[in-house]
């Protein structure tokens, strides 16, 4: 299945297709040199796979981890293109989550001032969300994401055979996302998720989450509006991130931090659904070590935060409120 993604300054197709990273050249001219970027999380026979499609493959392997999204990388994927000789003809290519991605995606976009970037994504997460839509970026002095752009790859590849190899605890935090999703913008998905085996019903969750996805970014590719709605559980969720630092995954904080961002009833809900998916529904925090995260979110401003709040299964609304606001349910994810 093709989806295209048609956005100005750059159309693009996500190939959701059994067996594609295989058959790369089936889709894109690869007659060039291309950087392959990938984790040493990730078996090593995609990228080889991968490579047997690319005239000139050069593959950099990172460390696994959020670290890895650093400056240092960064600078040093660059060094790289420019000792192989990449042209602006050249190519960048992402083997792997969303942080391989978000770092690969913005060498690509600052290379030259811009080569080719293709994304491949290995996880459940970037699969259904950060493959698609452009965001690129790099961490700085511990804050997540603080350099960026918005740069579109030139296609995303999804082949969810590489899920086999995936561990579990990754997939139900990237399922996370298509319930983020879904409890906001698609009744149907959430309830297929609700009521039916998720394991067998993956093609469907992460075809129904792309679509919602496609349609977001189309409608606001750099988030001046709805785009924000993709934002459900992050205010509260890059919080408990930064506070756990590296203890917990994006997903699941993300999860823990829908909780109580809805009404009492879609929260149970959505509660029951994380736990049906493995996923955390509390923790052991105290409330005012979050609110010093809070403040600190890069979408914060002195008065407070712009939240997306869920007041009824496949419906939102923006709200503002101050950090109080924002903490007044905790105690819903607050182990007792
Ligand atoms: N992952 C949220 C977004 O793409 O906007």
């Amino acid at each position: 299945m093709i989806i295209p993604v048609n956005i100005k300054d750059g159309n693009y197709n996500i190939i959701l297709e059994n067996g594609a990273i295989s058959r790369l050249n089936d889709y894109f001219d690869l007659k060039r040199k291309v950087l392959i970027v990938t984790d040493d999380g990730v078996p090593t026979k995609y990228c080889q796979e991968v490579a047997k499609n690319i005239a000139e493959p050069f593959i950099e392997v990172l460390p696994q981890g959020e670290a890895s999204k650093s400056f240092e990388n960064y600078k040093y994927l660059l060094s790289k293109m420019v000792e192989y000789g990449f042209t602006r003809g050249d190519a960048v290519i992402a083997v792997g989550g969303g942080v391989v991605g978000d770092l690969s995606g913005f060498v690509a976009a600052t290379y030259m001032r811009g080569v080719d970037f293709y994304n491949i994504p290995t996880t459940f997460l970037a699969m259904v969300d950060s493959s698609v839509g452009g965001k690129v970026a790099i961490d700085l002095d511990g804050i997540k994401n603080i350099v960026g752009a918005f740069y579109q790859p030139k296609g995303v590849v999804v082949d969810t055979l590489v899920l086999s190899t995936l561990d579990k605890r990754q997939l139900s935090a990237g399922l996370v996302e298509s319930v983020k999703m879904a409890a906001t913008m698609d009744r149907e998905l959430f309830e297929l998720i609700e009521t039916e085996p998720v394991c067998e019903n993956f093609q469907k969750i992460i075809e129904k989450s792309l679509l919602i996805k496609k349609s977001v970014v189309e409608k606001d590719p750099t988030e001046k509006g709805l785009r924000k709605v993709l934002n459900f559980g992050h205010t509260i969720g890059h919080a408990v991130e930064s506070h756990f630092f590296g203890e917990l995954l994006h997903g699941e904080c993300v999860g823990l931090g829908m909780l109580p961002m809805c009404s009492l009833s879609v929260s149970a809900r959505i509660k029951k659904v994380l736990e049906k998916i493995g996923a955390p529904t509390s923790i052991n925090v105290d409330r005012n070590s979050l609110k010093t995260y809070l403040t600190h979110d890069k979408k914060s401003t002195s008065e407070g935060v712009v939240a997306v709040f869920c007041n009824g299964i496949g419906d939102f609304e923006f709200i503002k409120t101050d950090f109080d606001g924002v903490l007044e349910n905790l105690d819903l994810i607050i182990a007792k």
